[in-house]
């Protein structure tokens, strides 16, 4: 609202003087929103395309009450770090993978999608807007969370009439409230988060809503989150809610397959690459639980988590634990990654994109 207009920057003017030093704990950053100054919206009429999109200053939309996101879940998000390195530079990692998964999943959700350019100009756009919320290097991330939503109205059954592409962003720290402690997780038999030929494979809003229960009751007996089973045989690992899994064994990394049901994690796919690059066999492929029990680690990765070590698992009253130690193979992938995003290692693959 104009009343806060006069004490925010303008888009694109270089805030490296914040004027946050005081306001906020960079040292403590959990993952909670943080409104920050500015958001990004962009429109499209059913059938026709996104066009002219503008930053507007953080704050509440108004939606019809009948918006099909509202009443049918007609919605998509994504996951984006912008990263501030040593020096002041800024950083977005692999910001067109998240414009590729949100077109695959707009295809499944009926909707239009923008662009890959439009949805990487849009990220910018918001992090440079944002830029005094991004945390010191090494405190932390501008976390970007781009929505795709069928915003127009509908009472049957139906895609919307019209969507709207939105971002906005706030710098966040662990995800987890243990830190980057080893992670204690509740294996769920009853609840799944996914089926055969539903839409567990896309980032759709609906994925996420229907697994709070498995994680209430898995948090309030102190595990760190719920990993699911398939929902077919209750007996393969699909993956956190929050994140993707995987396991070492021997060398070998294996994580499950793509098979509809398992998110298509950037981290995931960035682990996957580093890790054959350092020699490890790496296979994609269906996981017994009871396999993932005799790992030599376990392990979940994502945008939000990183990479985190699982430090027990806890599975039919039975909880197995994981031996801890500074040479784990997933500290050795994690710090490559780590090192590719703050340009310590140099990064060969076109990873990272400054801003
Ligand atoms: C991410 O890792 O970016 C996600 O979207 C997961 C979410 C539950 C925070």
């Amino acid at each position: 609202s104009t009343r806060y207009a006069s004490s925010l920057p303008e888009p694109y003017e270089s805030s490296e003087d914040s004027g946050l030093e005081d306001e906020i704990e960079w040292n403590n950053l959990g993952f909670q929103l943080m409104k920050t100054d500015y958001m990004y919206m962009m429109k499209c009429e059913k059938d026709d395309e996104f066009k002219q999109g503008q930053l507007n200053r953080y704050g509440n939309i108004e939606l019809s009450p009948s918006a099909a996101v509202l009443n049918y879940g007609q919605g998509l998000f994504e996951g984006i770090k912008a990263y501030r390195r040593e020096g002041g530079g800024v950083f977005l990692f692999r910001p067109q993978q998240n414009a590729i998964r949100m077109q695959f999943g707009a295809e499944r959700m009926c909707m239009p999608s923008p662009s890959i350019s439009q949805f990487v100009d849009a990220v910018k756009q918001t992090a440079l807007a944002n830029k005094r919320w991004i945390p010191p290097p090494g405190k932390g991330s501008l976390y970007i969370r781009p929505l795709l939503i069928g915003s127009g109205p509908v009472l049957g059954l139906a895609p919307a009439p019209d969507y709207t592409f939105l971002v906005y962003a706030s710098p966040v720290g662990n995800y987890f409230k243990g830190g980057s402690a080893p992670l204690n997780l509740y294996v769920e038999d009853k609840f799944h988060r996914a089926m055969h030929g539903g839409a567990g494979g896309v980032k759709s809003i609906t994925n996420y809503a229907p697994v709070l229960k498995a994680i209430n009751k898995a948090k309030d007996r102190g595990f760190s989150d719920v990993l699911y089973l398939d929902s077919a045989t209750k007996t393969n690992v699909e993956e956190v809610s929050s994140c993707n899994v995987f396991m070492v064994k021997d060398n070998v990394l294996s994580t499950p397959e793509s098979n509809g049901n398992i998110l298509q994690g950037v981290t995931r796919k960035s682990i996957i690459e580093i890790a054959s690059d350092m020699g490890y066999k790496v296979e994609e492929r269906c996981i017994p639980i009871e396999e993932l029990l005799v790992a030599d680690e376990v392990f979940c990765t994502g945008t939000a988590v990183g990479v985190a070590p699982v430090g027990s698992i806890s599975y039919k009253g039975k909880r197995t634990e994981y031996k801890m130690s500074n040479q784990l193979a997933c500290l050795k992938f994690y710090s490559r990654l780590v090192g590719i995003q703050s340009g310590i290692i140099e990064d060969k693959k076109d990873w990272v994109v400054q801003i």
